[in-house]
């Protein structure tokens, strides 16, 4: 599978870049970066950063630093860690982001790939309702594009009822769920991500398993759990991004609807992920459910395989 990673890295979004990374089926071709958990520098050097502590041939992209519409809310520092890495210090990378921006990268790969490209999308949606905005065909020219974002029937995790990636841009979020063109759409969203309680052993299986990434894995995964017990009690984390990437090439492990979908771009709702029932609405796939077991335990031994 030739996949793109649309990232804000970000803790788990290093999770997910790892599982890719060591996926025999997958060749990962780029990640392209977004603001969301950090500033668009930090998702840069971090997303160069991950290529390099594995020394991937993944080329790295630049994308937008901003939402679409509204003022940008601040990183997620208090979730994935100052600089996105939890209290991890790291290097500055040696490679360099390629010339491209995003939008334009993945508008270009497409036309160079009709039909080939998987992307995941485990950030805000801004680079990619860029791309629909400047070439209306490209979501056609997608294989798939998997969503980590939204939530149907669960509760929100920025407000009652929205998800962060939604809630960071709304308006690109509903571009994308809304654009008319024929599309293989499919969002993974707190409906399953949140059922998926990731702990502290789980961290040590992967470092012991993985002395380089996965070690790694578990240092910056200390903050993380850490803010989840903070915010529930209870000592475990979701697996957000990682299950979007696994349903790239598992949709067996979900339990999915189909639905018109759209997003609420203002009021207390905003970022809400809601079901358009319009005739023409064009449909996706929501991932509502999933094996949590199974999920969890393919992240694992794939994830397993780092240096
Ligand atoms: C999403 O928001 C970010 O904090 C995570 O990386 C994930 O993409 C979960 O709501
Ligand atoms: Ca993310």
């Amino acid at each position: 599978m030739k996949l793109i990673i649309d990232t804000d890295p970000g803790v788990d979004d290093a999770m997910a870049f790892y599982y890719a990374h060591a996926h025999p089926q997958i060749e990962l071709l780029a990640l392209t970066t977004i603001f969301g958990n950090v500033t668009i520098d930090d998702a840069l050097r971090n997303a160069l950063w991950l290529t390099e502590s594995v020394g991937a041939a993944t080329k790295v992209h630049r994308g937008a630093a901003q939402p679409l519409s509204i003022p940008p809310n601040p990183p997620a520092d208090f979730v994935h860690g100052p600089r996105g890495f939890g209290g991890i210090i790291i290097n500055e990378p040696n490679r360099s982001a390629e010339a491209l921006s995003a939008a334009d990268y993945l508008i270009s790969i497409t036309r160079k790939h009709p039909g080939e490209i998987t992307l995941c999308a485990v950030g805000p949606l801004t680079n990619v309702a860029l791309a629909i905005q400047k070439d209306p065909q490209f979501l056609s020219r997608l294989q798939q594009l998997v969503i980590m974002g939204g939530t149907l029937y669960a509760k929100g995790n920025v407000s009652e009822t929205a998800e962060a990636n939604f809630w960071n841009d709304p308006h690109a979020a509903h571009i994308v769920l809304s654009a008319p063109q024929p599309a293989n759409v499919i969002t993974v969203g707190l409906d399953i991500t949140d059922k998926i309680e990731f702990t502290a052993p789980d961290f040590d299986r992967l470092a012991q398993a993985s002395p380089k990434a996965g070690e790694f894995l578990k240092s910056i995964g200390a903050f993380y759990l850490q803010f989840y017990q903070n915010r529930s009690g209870k000592a475990t984390c979701s697996l957000h991004d990682p299950s979007a990437v696994i349903a790239c090439l598992h949709p067996e492990f979900f339990t999915i609807e189909t639905h018109g979908l759209s997003v609420a771009m203002s009021g207390d709702d905003i970022g809400q992920m809601q079901i358009n029932t319009a005739v023409n609405a064009r449909k996706s796939h929501v991932c509502v459910g999933g094996d949590v077991a199974i999920i969890k335990e393919n992240f694992l031994n794939i994830t397993g395989r780092n240096p």
